[in-house]
């Protein structure tokens, strides 16, 4: 049984910054949802129900943005707005958080191995809040959960990526193919050259571990960008004989962790919702005569400049 899962919100966000310097990226909104609680969702439809959250320096709105906040409770129900906070109460009522502070920013495996003395003997969930993935009939995490339950060994989930794009992600050679989207892991490389890629199947932030991954974690010397890497260990758990299997998902993913990921990810699914697809639609169609105008206009200035040789 599977009811642990860890989100490791303890980076620096650098890629947001200044907007990261105070605001946690996993507080970011997609719509008028932070990412994080996407993540919490995705885990309580996979029948999740304790969240061990990694946090760090300036990430404490993260433990309110799950706590009751009884006086604003009161104030919607005097304007008969309860709505607005449905989702987040239903969250708070089904689930237990547990916060865990990673004294430095020192690599994702690092905060992994943070939330060792809260697990036991289980299985774990891992949940890495800059993917955000939507439209599957079961939750993502539940896929996994139930190839991890069927065979008892790790599981990572991978989509195909151009092959130029490898270098960004941790990559899966492949052993053995079971279907369509299921494939037994033969090796584990983070960020490879393209050439020396074993495939194009990147590894996206969704894992289920063995427990015996914290003590990989713990032997492991700091890898790729001076980090001590989650793909590391997970190899290191390879060759130690555990089964590592890969799992193609279903569903579509949005990578929120760059300031165009999260843009791109706000346009698609507003697009898809059913308040604001068509103002959206509305907005890009006007913003796009817009540019129309001011690339004419660019063009007209530049033929002019060097028409009359005058330098602007
Ligand atoms: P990222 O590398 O995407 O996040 O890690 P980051 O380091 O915060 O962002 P940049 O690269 O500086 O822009 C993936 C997840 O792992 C967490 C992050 O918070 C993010 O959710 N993480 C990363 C930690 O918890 N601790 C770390 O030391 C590093």
């Amino acid at each position: 049984m599977i009811t642990k899962a860890i989100i490791p919100a303890g980076g620096l966000g650098t890629r947001f910054l200044p907007a990261t310097k105070t605001t946690p990226k996993e507080m970011l909104p997609l719509l008028e949802k932070p990412a994080i609680q996407y993540i919490v969702e995705e885990g309580l439809k996979s029948s999740l129900k304790t969240f061990i959250v990694i946090t760090g320096k300036n990430k404490s709105v993260i433990e309110d943005h799950f706590d009751p906040y009884p006086e604003l409770d009161a104030h919607l129900a005097l304007h008969k707005k309860e709505e607005l906070m449905d989702g987040v109460n239903k969250i708070i009522h089904a689930s237990n958080f547990i916060y865990l502070r990673q004294k430095e920013p020192l690599g994702l495996g690092h905060a992994i191995w943070c939330a060792r003395h809260v697990i036991g003997k289980e299985h774990i969930a891992v949940f890495l809040p800059d993917d955000i993935i939507v439209n599957s009939n079961t939750p993502c995490m539940g896929q996994l959960m139930q190839i991890a339950m069927q065979e008892k060994c790790n599981v990572v989930a991978v989509q195909e990526v151009p092959i130029e794009d490898v270098g960004s992600y941790g990559v899966v050679g492949i052993r053995k193919q079971f279907s369509p989207n299921l494939f037994q892991v033969k090796e584990l490389v983070e960020k490879p050259r393209p050439i020396d890629a074993p495939s194009n199947l990147a590894i996206i932030g969704r894992y289920v571990l063995s427990p015996n991954i914290f003590n990989a974690l713990e032997e492991l010397n700091a890898g790729v960008n001076g980090e001590i890497q989650l793909t590391d260990a997970i190899q290191a758990l390879l060759l130690s004989g555990e089964k590592v299997f890969a799992y193609k998902i279903q569903g579509t993913r949005y990578d929120v962790g760059t300031p165009l990921g999260l843009l791109k990810a706000n346009i698609d699914m507003a697009l898809r919702h059913p308040k604001y697809a068509q103002p959206m639609m509305d907005y890009l169609a006007s913003i796009d005569r817009e540019m129309i105008v001011m690339q004419g206009q660019a063009q007209s200035l530049s033929k002019m400049k060097h028409s009359s040789g005058v330098m602007l």
